[in-house]
């Protein structure tokens, strides 16, 4: 694929801050297996090009969850050029994806990447904004994938859980902000205080919750597991919204 300022997005500045040490994080990203020949070059081309997709040790542990959860029916809001899509599908032909994103250039770039990795015909591209998207689609789905803007993480979670089954599980990246999601508010530079209060309130409602299991892994920036047990409805939480 030609490097195209479409796909050269602006730094993501977190994905240089990883929680981990350094040493461990140079072995989750070098020492790990590659994935086969077409998905390899997608991962390497969004590395070189700067496009925020999921760092390896995430995508490592995605594909391996994802050959014990065996889902059938797969969501994704924030697709970018179709990295973690394509490698949710992608040799899986029992498997089909939702996904979304709102910005023309990456979702030109993933068509495209889509084709050429010969799983188009079992994605779906929902083009828009999300809050928009989600309460129109109407299928369930046993795995869902949440790597949009996260600052609205938090008002995106009954949304997704209203689509997922029972049994289905949600996986969240990018939570700790390099770490700084838990430091006081008063400490965080003033254009980011809203990402932190949103990430603080999903981690104070979401975590502990009776009718969820949850678990949290320093993959990357943080990645928020969610099994949803039961048929709660979260719609409350939007109420808690600001
Ligand atoms: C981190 S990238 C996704 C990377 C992708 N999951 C991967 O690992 O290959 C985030 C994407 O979310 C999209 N996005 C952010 N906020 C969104 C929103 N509210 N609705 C739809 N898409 C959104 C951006 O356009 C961007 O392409």
């Amino acid at each position: 694929m030609e490097e195209t300022n479409t796909t050269k997005v602006v730094q993501n500045e977190m994905m240089d801050r990883p929680v981990v040490e350094a040493g461990v994080l140079n072995f989750m990203r070098t020492g790990q297996a590659d994935f086969p020949g077409p998905l390899k070059e997608l991962e390497d081309y969004a590395h070189e090009n700067r496009v925020p997709v999921i760092p390896h040790e995430t995508a490592i542990f995605l594909d391996f969850l994802l050959d014990i959860k065996k889902p059938k029916r797969i969501l994704e809001i924030g697709m970018a050029i179709g990295f973690s899509g394509s490698l949710m599908v992608y040799g899986h032909e029992d498997r089909t994806l939702d996904t979304i994103d709102r910005y023309d250039k990456m979702i030109a770039a993933a068509k495209e990447n889509f084709e050429k990795l010969g799983v188009a015909d079992r994605v779906t591209i929902h083009e828009g904004d999300a809050k928009d998207v989600l309460p129109t689609l109407t299928d369930q789905y046993d795995f869902a994938l949440l790597d949009s803007a996260k600052a609205k993480y938090f008002d995106f979670f009954p949304l997704i859980m209203d689509r997922l089954q029972v049994g289905g599980v949600l996986m969240i990246d990018d939570i700790f902000q390099g770490g700084t999601v838990f430091h006081e508010l008063e400490t965080i530079p003033k254009r980011v205080r809203k990402i932190h209060k949103k990430l603080n309130l999903l981690l104070d409602e979401v975590v502990k919750h009776p009718n969820l299991k949850t678990s949290i892994l320093p993959l990357g920036d943080g990645v928020l597991l969610v099994e949803k047990l039961d048929d709660t409805d979260f719609s409350y939480l939007l109420e808690k919204n600001f």
